[in-house]
């Protein structure tokens, strides 16, 4: 399907028109005009509610976005998705992360195969590993049970695993701790290894590509560390697995392809926690949570593939982020769990999110005239509350945020969960309200400073917060919720006309490091750039000193 450049669609051109007419009306007033506002503009699947009513938007504007989505053609690329076409069209990729989680008996079929039989097969395998892990009867070289399995991953191979396994704490595994390494400074290796039993410790090497120079030098050290133990070659079996879909990278580090668990080039790096890449979430929580997170996934899936776009979550979420971006050139979303186990969702969301859509060349291969992915950051509330919300709420930028937050808690501590969600409340309705010059000055009259204060007591408000609740985090509903956020991006990719599922971006970077680390030991530097040189042999003087 061809399409002219989105700047240059009649859909965006009326939206833009929509857009100056309402742009600096308060969301207050809507509510005013509209005693329906709420029920309108929020969305419900099953205990899951994604409030849109506190945006600067009407219903209208939601059916000019939805008539964009549709001339984007969203509904035709979403059912070449899971329809296993190649829509990764600068790697001729499939993009079928959904199978892996398909829980229907239907068939994913991919250049004429379907893929299901061997998902399944593997998913049985990742079990009976899982299981023996569990269980206590894998055994390490001196007979004992693993207590420490530390997963040996970055970027796609980390994030996710990371945070489902940190937002399932309540689920661990009672003897069974798993630690995450990713980043190749030796002191994360160094740490998470320190008051380990290298006897009792399995190590999980993840990686798709299993070239990623990061991972493998950490499980080279790692490897090490086994040995220098009293381990001999032929232990490694016991203390090594791979999730990789490179079967000689694997066999060349040394690692049994017994306890390999592959995957597939169509599952991309950010979307491959379903794959054998969650296997260290499975040895957290079990396999049948480990499951029940598919089976969430799986239940946006099917919201995803046939909810009509205008009461469709993903669709909607991602709608809402282009109004932002394309036209009121916000900058930034802040992603804010009102949930600690949720600690490392902004991370994982910033590599879905800007991994996927930080791209300016169009499927065309032409520079794209509009803004694209925003910059996301986040922290749980009530820590950001103590740290950058000024800015959401009085800096100079909008920034659009989403609140999430489950009712119930999983912890019996009595009376924090009130007062955590009294906040997450407090904070979207004072963004929205605001405080106007009357109420601030009110507040200060009487000081005699309340000339010059006043100001400074004024809240613009109308910030923008999607609020998304639901019942618990537990592993469905966090499916759920990752699959929400997937298929968000994804929308945004095709309204933007990006491909949301390649990475051409971190290359240099990865190619100019291996050529310039040599160079940090001795050498000529002239071959480059002054900066780096003079910042090299400041390294090289710094370095070499006692
Ligand atoms: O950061 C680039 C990237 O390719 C990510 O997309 C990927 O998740 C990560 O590196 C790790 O790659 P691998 O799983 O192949 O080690």
């Amino acid at each position: 399907m061809h399409l002219p450049p989105l700047t240059e669609s009649p859909e965006y051109a009326a939206l833009l028109a929509h857009h100056a007419e309402i742009a600096e009306v308060p969301v207050l007033s809507h509510f005013a005009d509209d005693p329906g506002r709420f029920e309108a503009l929020s969305f419900r699947l099953d205990d899951l509610l994604v409030d849109l009513s506190k945006h600067r938007l009407t219903p209208k504007t939601l059916s000019l976005l939805v008539a964009l989505a549709e001339a984007r053609g969203v509904p035709a690329r979403r059912d070449a998705m899971f329809a296993g076409e190649h829509i990764n069209t600068t790697e001729d990729r499939a993009v079928l992360h959904t199978a892996l989680r398909n829980q229907s008996d239907r068939p994913v079929v991919l250049d004429g195969v379907d893929v299901m039989p061997e998902v399944r097969a593997v998913l049985d395998r990742v079990e009976a590993f899982v299981e023996a892990v569990r269980s206590g009867a894998w055994r390490g070289y001196t007979g004992q049970a693993i207590t420490d399995v530390v997963s040996i991953g970055i970027g796609g191979s980390d994030l996710g695993p990371v945070m489902v396994t940190e937002a399932l704490w309540p689920d661990h595994h009672p003897r069974l701790r798993v630690h995450y390494v990713s980043n190749v400074d030796g002191g994360h290796l160094h740490r998470t290894l320190q008051g380990l039993d290298p006897a009792r410790t399995l190590f999980i090497v993840a990686s798709k590509t299993f070239t990623t120079i990061e991972t493998l030098t950490n499980a080279a050290s790692a490897k090490a560390w086994l040995l220098a133990s009293g381990a001999g070659d032929a232990d490694v079996a016991k203390h090594f697995a791979a999730l990789s879909t490179n079967e000689a990278g694997v066999r060349a580090f040394g690692i049994d392809p017994v306890n390999m668990f592959p995957f597939w080039d169509w599952v991309g790096g950010r979307y491959s926690v379903w794959s054998a890449i969650g296997t260290p979430v499975a040895l957290a929580v079990g396999m049948d949570r480990f499951r029940a997170l598919l089976a969430g996934a799986h239940a946006m899936d099917e919201h995803f593939r046939t909810a009509p776009l205008a009461s469709n979550l993903p669709v909607l979420m991602a709608l809402v982020g282009v109004w932002y971006v394309n036209c009121f050139g916000a900058e930034g979303l802040a992603v804010l769990p009102y949930d600690q186990g949720l600690h490392r969702l902004p991370a994982y969301l910033q590599q879905a999110d800007m991994e996927s859509n930080g791209k300016t060349v169009g499927l065309d291969g032409q520079r794209v005239r509009h803004h694209t992915g925003p910059i996301v950051f986040g922290e749980p509330g009530t820590n950001g509350q103590h740290a950058f919300y000024q800015l959401i709420h009085q800096g100079s930028r909008l920034i659009p945020c989403d609140f999430i937050a489950a009712a119930k808690a999983r912890h019996p501590v009595a009376g924090h969960h009130p007062l955590l969600l009294a906040n997450f409340f407090a904070q979207t309705e004072a963004l929205m309200v605001g405080r106007g010059p009357e109420a601030a000055k009110a507040e200060v009259a009487g000081r005699p400073d309340a000339g010059t204060l006043w100001p400074h007591k004024v809240f613009a408000g109308s910030q923008p917060t999607t609020s998304v609740l639901f019942k618990t985090l537990d592993a469905y509903s966090l499916g759920r919720l990752i699959a929400l956020y997937e298929h968000k991006i994804f929308v945004q990719g095709v309204i933007w006309g990006v491909n949301s599922f390649d990475q051409w971006g971190v290359e240099l970077g990865k190619v100019l490091a291996k050529r310039l680390q040599p160079a940090l030991a001795a050498g000529d530097l002239s071959a480059h750039d002054p900066s780096t040189a003079g910042l090299i042999e400041w390294y090289r003087a710094l370095a070499a000193e006692a």
